[in-house]
């Protein structure tokens, strides 16, 4: 069965980027030396699901930073949006959270790295997350992108695991317990 996974980081006030997007409350955290668990978390994931919001930040970047192939989730953007050097890692869906995992499923996908505040709560209400990895970034930042928003029942967690680092991070996994969609949810 395949099953969609999350590993994203939170100010303390639960937002996932400053209102435009901006992640410097984020980088400028002093992290050397640290192992939160992204490379082995990228290891047991057979590809990425992100939000058009997401893609066209990570496009900001210096490089290309994923090595599994990445489906980015919009309604608006074209192949004429994917830069030439990525083409060929990228592949652009229409398709709502149900049939995005459908698809994935058939072609072999068993764990997919699901990203970005928006599309996380997509899939959330339709069910599809298994566990969720946050990490939350001692600072406050008072307004931005929250990663949470409204729900029309509650999700609950199992708690599995908390971890601290020196740099003051704190990394928390919880398993989701009895994923379902919510009324209303295709699946
Ligand atoms: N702190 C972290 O660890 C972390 C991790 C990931 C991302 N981020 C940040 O989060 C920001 C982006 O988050 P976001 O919440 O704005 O956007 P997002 O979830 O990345 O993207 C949302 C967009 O995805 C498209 N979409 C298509 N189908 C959708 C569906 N079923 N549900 C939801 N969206 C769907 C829509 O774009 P169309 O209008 O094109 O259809 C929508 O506007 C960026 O600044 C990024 O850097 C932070």
């Amino acid at each position: 069965m395949i099953t969609g996974h999350v590993f994203i980081a939170t100010s303390l006030d639960g937002f996932v980027a400053g209102p435009s997007g901006e992640l410097d409350w984020l980088m400028k955290q002093k992290t050397e030396g640290e192992d939160h668990g992204y490379d082995a978390f990228m290891d047991t994931v057979d590809g990425l699901v992100m939000g058009r919001g997401t893609f066209q930040k990570v496009l900001t970047f210096a490089e290309w930073s994923y090595a599994k192939p990445v489906v980015v989730m919009s309604r608006t953007l074209t192949n004429q949006d994917i830069p030439e050097a990525i083409s060929g890692k990228v592949e652009l869906t229409e398709l709502e959270p149900p049939k995005v995992m459908k698809m994935l499923d058939e072609r072999g996908w068993r764990r997919v790295y699901v990203d970005g505040g928006m599309v996380i709560q997509s899939f959330f209400r339709a069910g599809l997350i298994s566990d969720m990895i946050l990490t939350r970034v001692p600072v406050l930042i008072g307004e931005g992108i929250p990663l949470f928003g409204t729900l029309k029942r509650d999700i609950d967690f199992e708690h599995l695991e908390t971890r601290s680092f020196p740099s003051g991070l704190v990394t928390s996994r919880y398993r989701t317990i009895g994923a379902a969609p919510e009324a209303g949810e295709s699946t």
